[in-house]
């Protein structure tokens, strides 16, 4: 028998793809077991996931998918707020490693696959490189990245923001509640007490850690299904801002507080939401966006009057200088309201981001890839953000995009079909193969 040359062994590990198949039917049952981990009742009109980071589900959801890794022999890592690296390890361990992986934290009453899709599709695509007799040159690892939702503590992509030194280690452990009830609850409590312990400040990855980052993830839009094309790479991801608004008037009996001499919070609290959908509208420009989605009122009883509104919003746009163009003239109705009402009104920046650009060699390979099973994808923006956002500050990044039905997300009739997920893990799974071999 001939013994292969190290020469052959590389060019051996080399081969850009065996046979890369999906285990289709695995990954659907494995997102639904994982839409199992929820605090509602899943629901006969559609499968509703509420997952809040470092919830009972999130945990519970997060032990199960370490017993998945490890019966395939992944090696874990955690970090000090919770992000979670599963690893196989390359031919050439040292070099920087290719990654995928995504989020399987859920806002509440959201759908199944918002995240979902890019972690299980991100272990499936590693099973299928396993199966498929490539031993790749580089490790490739899995993902789970902490708190992608803002829900927890009003602001998203906690885990990759702190892996690329985006947000300050002491401000993130100082971050208190943003729901009703919560605010008393700060990061560092948190995380503790979920078990994630050790200084923020070691979650940091130096610019370069990964070779390639690429997520897999559904669009949350309605062009691929509506174009008839199975699968989108993302050249650019929109930039996000977040603030909170406060506004301060003046509370009272319901009955007996009269019409003139009333300051109500909660009047103002619409004028200002009018104020920014006005403004958002007025670009004439369809990248800008702008949500109040949040909106808690104080004392909030039907009888009193609002004395204290506090509103979360969130302002998006390809182009940061026109998303705060339109904060400017919101400001200036905020003047406006102030003087004609008599009310204070604070504004806290909770997040202002920049967009990000996508490797041109990745978005390269994953379109060849494509067209090697036959597909012509569409190239597209993110107009939702996505961990890649920030992981983009510490890896060339893409993005690998699949159709759901109707553009729907962040709604338990959130859905894609089994085919192109399949699809999209299949391609994922390519492109981490070839990308392991450079
Ligand atoms: C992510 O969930 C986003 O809101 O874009
Ligand atoms: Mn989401
Ligand atoms: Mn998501």
């Amino acid at each position: 028998m001939q013994t292969q040359t190290a020469q052959q062994a590389a060019e051996a590990a080399m081969q850009p793809t065996g046979a890369i198949e999906i285990d289709s039917a695995r990954l659907t049952d494995e997102l639904t077991t994982l839409a199992g981990f929820t605090s509602i009742e899943p629901s006969p009109l559609g499968t509703a996931v509420t997952r809040v980071v470092f919830s009972p589900d999130d945990l519970r959801a997060r032990a199960w998918l370490k017993s998945l890794a490890l019966a395939e022999g992944l090696a874990i890592r955690e970090d000090a707020v919770g992000n979670t690296f599963f690893r196989l390890p390359g031919s050439d361990p040292d070099l920087p490693a290719i990654a995928t992986g995504s989020h399987i934290d859920a806002i509440p009453h959201a759908g199944m696959y918002d995240g979902t899709v890019g972690v299980l599709g991100g272990l499936e695509a590693i099973r299928a490189i396993k199966r498929s007799g490539v031993h790749p040159r580089r490790s490739i690892e899995l993902v789970l990245l902490t708190s992608e939702e803002p829900t927890r503590f009003g602001i998203g992509c906690l885990g990759s923001r702190l892996i690329s030194g985006t947000l300050d280690p002491s401000r993130a452990d100082a971050l208190h509640g943003a729901q009703r009830g919560s605010e008393d609850e700060t990061l560092a409590q948190v995380r503790a007490a979920a078990g994630f312990t050790g200084p923020l400040s070691s979650v940091r990855l130096a610019p370069g850690h990964y070779h390639a980052w690429v997520e897999l993830h559904i669009e949350q839009g309605p062009l691929l299904e509506r174009e008839g094309i199975p699968l989108g790479i993302v050249t650019h991801i929109a930039a996000p801002a977040g603030y909170r608004f406060t506004i301060e008037g003046f509370g009272g009996h319901a009955g007996a507080l009269l019409m003139p001499d009333r300051r109500d919070a909660l009047c103002a609290a619409a004028e200002l939401i009018l104020s920014i959908e006005r403004h958002a509208l007025a670009t004439g420009v369809i990248d800008t966006v702008a949500t109040v989605g949040t909106c808690d009122v104080y004392p909030g009883a039907v009888n009193s009057v609002p004395s204290r509104v506090t509103l979360q919003l969130d302002i998006r746009d390809t182009e940061p200088a026109r998303r705060e163009g339109v904060m400017q003239a919101v400001r200036r109705d905020i003047d406006a309201i102030r003087a004609r009402r008599d009310v204070r009104v604070s504004e806290a920046l909770v997040n202002a981001d920049e967009p990000a650009a996508c490797s041109p060699h990745i978005v390269a390979v994953i379109d060849e890839v494509c067209r090697g099973f036959g597909i012509a994808p569409k190239h597209m923006v993110s107009r939702a953000y996505h961990d890649s956002l920030f992981m983009a500050q510490v890896a060339p990044i893409a993005m690998v995009f699949i159709p759901c039905r109707g553009g729907v997300s962040h709604r338990p009739d959130e859905y894609a079909k089994p085919a192109d997920i399949a699809l999209g893990a299949r391609v994922l799974a390519a492109s981490l193969g070839r990308l392991a071999t450079e």
